[in-house]
């Protein structure tokens, strides 16, 4: 790994003449793949690297002379840490794809180093009323090398190159390897396809219950012809998505999930959990969690095709009432649809702000599973106002998450369970599933 600067890349040598080269001893992880590093007293974020480690590393354009802090990418390692093994996705090294910012680290140290960033984060926000330290990540099933499991996969197209964007770029690079992905995305070799004009990205998705498909999403019209996919990809439906209409090329644009004895059918291009055991794993995490009861009244907040709205319909019974409220039509139908065996369930499509702010009367539990941005200080006060008994929120991004979760605290709650899963393994992601009761007065 390491070389002596003077056989580096003559880019390279460029950067160092141009004082872009810097030689950093890394410190702790921090939030978002990177890790905190100082230069003359500045903070720089720098990716590629392990705690403990010697690295030279190339300061990004965008980093101002007169910036707080910096970024920067690893170039060469100096001396390597404990933790460092040759990268399991080679493609997301230097210069190379955004996607696997932990792919060049042992897997448990990955979870090791999850661990003290949300450990981190709960700190941070002043969370109160659970004992942070006892947060630790836990493996999926099965999961000893966390390759194999993404059954959803986006690649981005920039005039018919097919790829993935670069760290912190649009640039698109080729994916290679691509080994986190299920073999059976990886076996239809769209990553080496030539996409017509106008295709603008391609989702792959590998269900449980029915064939692979494909999801082009193109500026224009286009036919199963003029697409000429590669002859793996003959047994998989092919779904063309335009800003106008979904249209299925071949097959049918749904597709089946199976999690124990529940089948979902949903649109092949909408949400879906993408860790190959994340559906079984969370539903057994929330169902858990909620404990609901026979007649009790239930929300499940940004429920998708309905994931959670099943297990709860079926926990409270005819004489309970579920509600999912899902923002994206197409989901919130599949929901319906999943849900036609139990009376008592009734899919809305509606923002679940709007959802809130016209809600007269709270549940007695409420499931919440927010995109990124998480619920949002507003929504979360509302909730913490109109829920009886308990909240469960799921999280795929702790930093709103430790906001949210303190407006909770702050409205008197308390979290009585914190569980996380390493349901992106490789990457710097995680999943949380965390239980919050009325806190005793
Ligand atoms: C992380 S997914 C969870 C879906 C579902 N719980 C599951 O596990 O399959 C978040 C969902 O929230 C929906 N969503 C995002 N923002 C929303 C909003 N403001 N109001 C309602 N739904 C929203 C998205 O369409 C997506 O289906």
């Amino acid at each position: 790994m390491t070389r002596p600067a003077s056989e580096r890349p003559k880019e390279v040598q460029e950067l160092a003449g141009e004082g872009r080269l810097i030689t950093l001893t890394v410190d702790k992880p921090a939030h978002g793949g990177t890790f905190v590093a100082r230069h003359e007293g500045r903070v720089v974020f720098v990716r590629g690297a392990c705690p403990g480690e010697t690295v030279v590393a190339e300061v990004l354009p965008d980093s101002k002379a007169n910036a707080r802090f910096w970024r920067a990418e690893t170039i060469d390692v100096i001396e390597a840490g404990p933790d460092r093994v040759p990268s399991a996705w080679p493609e997301c090294g230097y210069e190379g794809l955004g996607g696997a910012d932990y792919a060049h680290i042992r897997i448990e140290a990955q979870r090791r180093i999850k661990t003290e960033v949300l450990q981190e984060l709960m700190t941070r926000a002043r969370i109160g009323t659970y004992p942070i330290e006892n947060i630790q990540i836990e493996p999926a099933r099965d999961d000893h090398t966390g390759l194999g499991w993404r059954s959803r996969v986006r690649f981005a197209v920039d005039h018919g190159k097919v790829g993935m964007h670069g760290w912190r770029s649009h640039e698109i690079h080729a994916v290679g390897s691509n080994p986190l992905a299920h073999p059976a995305i990886q076996a239809l070799g769209i990553d080496v396809w030539k996409a017509p004009s106008g295709v603008v990205a391609v989702d792959v998705v590998a269900p449980s219950g029915s064939a692979p498909a494909i999801i082009v999403r193109s500026e224009n019209d286009l036919t199963l012809d003029d697409l000429n996919l590669p002859a793996a990809c003959d047994n998989a439906s092919i779904v063309l998505a335009t800003r106008t209409s979904t249209t299925a090329l071949r097959g049918d644009d749904s597709v089946r999930e199976i999690v124990g004895d529940d089948v979902f059918t949903l649109y092949a291009g909408g949400f879906w959990q993408v860790h190959v055991d994340a559906p079984r794993l969370l539903t057994a995490a929330v169902g858990h969690a909620l404990d609901a009861h026979e007649g009790e009244r239930i929300w499940d907040l940004y429920g998708g095709a309905g994931l959670f709205s099943v297990l709860a319909a079926r926990a409270v019974g005819g004489t309970g009432a579920l509600v999912s409220v899902e923002g994206a039509e197409r989901a919130s139908a599949d929901a319906t649809e999943n849900l036609a065996a139990y009376p008592q369930a009734k899919a809305v499509t509606a923002d679940v702000r709007d959802f809130l702010a016209e809600a007269n009367e709270g549940p007695d539990r409420v499931i919440m599973d927010p995109p990124r941005a998480g619920v949002g200080e507003k929504a979360m006060a509302r909730l913490a106002e109109l829920t009886r008994e308990r909240m469960v929120y799921v999280s795929c991004e702790p930093s709103t998450l430790a906001r949210d979760l303190r407006v909770a605290e702050h409205e008197g709650w308390a979290i009585t369970d914190f569980q996380v899963f390493d349901l992106y393994p490789h990457t710097h992601h995680m999943e949380c599933v965390v239980k919050l009761e009325r806190a005793a007065r």
